[in-house]
């Protein structure tokens, strides 16, 4: 690892780091594998970057530190799945200390909008890649030339609504990966760190790509829920309650939109994800804190929900709840009861909640679906035993106050069964 030594016996300076030659080698054998040569090397980079941190606290400074906290999660025995899927880099949120949401939406929505239409565009970039023989990367079990076909159709439709949302509508609009890709490329954000950096899988096999980047899109979407619901939380405790039928039905919207998401994710090749999988142990999307948030802000969790390992495996959300956080649910019903919300803005309101607990509904038990083609009887990698798990909390009700309005049965629904 001559690249990292000559860093290290230099300035060490963050910007001048050989991301491309660490990154290199951690894809040529998967991160689970990486010697543990180059991880010593990486974990004395890190010490030397934590005294700069201090000091400095510049963009350079903190995307290093970011790289090497997720570069360095399995050799520190704290690999999980904000880790896993490098939350930190994209800028995601994944702890304690997230910033709150931004008075005015649109900047905040906007970012997410492209962050995600990126993510998918970079998915179908390495497909087409791969298919073209043009990069070496992860080679195991590649798929045949109609699965890509299929990934770059299924990918350029998960990205059309946020492209919509972005005002990329029409001719505007990319109609095919090669399209989307060109068009994502002008949408990074100065000074964010690239995305190649957040890609680390555990493993060499193709279809982990795929299966990062969809988790990571959902994370993206999640957390743009998340904000949506805390908004009108506050917006139904306040002066003006109906402020919050626009919050909730861009919830709605989001989530309902993302279906080919998981369209896109049922061509994983179940034996590419029972392989990469071995690796995977102790990385599970029940550590979700945006989702985990999404569920608490509907309603408060029950004592036995709150104290299983739904819960435990968010501890901050946990202890929000723990602390009396407001949900959309018990604020609705103080707005009726106080007089606040009534007439046609009290009907709307209901009505946006009832279809936005419809479509969670709809999201969890497609998940179920993916899961149980995927995955069989085998246990989660959360420490659940799998998709029994997710069968018993798929019935959970969204809201109490409101009973779900049934989604149309989409194409997605209908592929994915
Ligand atoms: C191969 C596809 C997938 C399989 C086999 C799968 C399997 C599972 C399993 C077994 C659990 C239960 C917890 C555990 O023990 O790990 C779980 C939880 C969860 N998964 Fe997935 N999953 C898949 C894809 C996804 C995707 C794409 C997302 C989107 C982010 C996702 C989000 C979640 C969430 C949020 C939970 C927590 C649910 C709760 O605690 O109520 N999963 N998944």
């Amino acid at each position: 690892m001559r690249a990292l030594t000559h860093w290290l016996c230099g300035r060490t300076e963050p910007r001048l780091f050989p991301y491309s030659a660490v990154l290199d080698e951690f894809h040529r054998v998967g991160k689970h594998f990486v010697e543990k040569s180059l991880l010593a090397l990486l974990d004395g980079a890190r010490q030397t970057t934590a005294g700069r941190a201090a000091g400095s606290g510049d963009a350079a400074t903190r995307q290093l530190t970011d790289f090497l906290d997720i570069a360095l999660d399995k050799w520190d025995g704290r690999y999980d799945y904000r880790s896993y899927l490098a939350l930190r880099l994209l800028r995601l949120p994944c702890g304690a200390d997230d910033p709150a949401p931004a008075a005015d939406p649109t900047a905040t929505r906007q970012a997410r909008d492209r962050l995600l239409v990126r993510l998918v565009a970079d998915t179908l970039a390495f497909e087409l890649a791969a298919a073209a023989h043009t990069t070496e990367l992860f080679p195991q079990h590649r798929p045949g030339p109609a699965v890509v076909a299929k990934r770059c159709r299924l990918g350029v439709r998960a990205a059309s609504p946020a492209l919509a949302r972005l005002g990329l509508t029409g001719a505007d609009a990319p109609a095919t990966a090669g399209d989307l890709h060109a068009v994502a490329s002008d949408l990074a954000p100065a000074g964010d760190p690239p995305l190649r950096l957040s890609m680390l899988p555990v493993h060499v096999t193709h279809d982990e790509y795929l299966f990062i980047r969809v988790l990571q899109s959902y994370e993206c979407l999640f957390a743009g829920v998340a904000e949506e619901l805390q908004s009108a939380v506050a917006a139904l405790n306040g002066s003006a309650p109906d402020a919050a039928v626009d919050r909730l039905g861009h919830a709605g919207d989001l989530l309902r939109a993302a279906g080919p998401l998981f369209s896109l994710l049922a061509t994983m090749q179940p034996e590419s994800f029972r392989t990469f999988r071995q690796y995977t142990e102790g990385a599970s999307a029940i550590q979700s804190r945006s989702y985990k948030l999404v569920e608490s802000l509907c309603r408060t969790p029950e004592a036995d929900r709150l104290d299983s390992v739904a819960f435990r495996s968010v501890p901050e959300v946990r202890a929000r709840v723990q602390g009396g956080q407001s949900t959309v649910d018990e604020a609705y019903r103080s707005a009726v009861s106080d007089g606040r919300l009534t007439g046609p803005g009290g009907a709307l309101v209901a009505q946006r909640m009832a279809v936005f607990a419809g479509t969670l509904g709809q999201w969890r038990r497609t998940h179920l679906r993916v899961a149980v083609r995927m995955l069989g009887s085998q246990p989660g990698t959360g420490y659940t035993e799998g998709t029994p798990y997710l069968a018993a909390v798929s019935a959970d009700p969204v809201f109490t106050a409101v009973p779900p309005e049934p989604p149309s049965a989409g194409p997605t629904e209908r592929r994915c069964a």
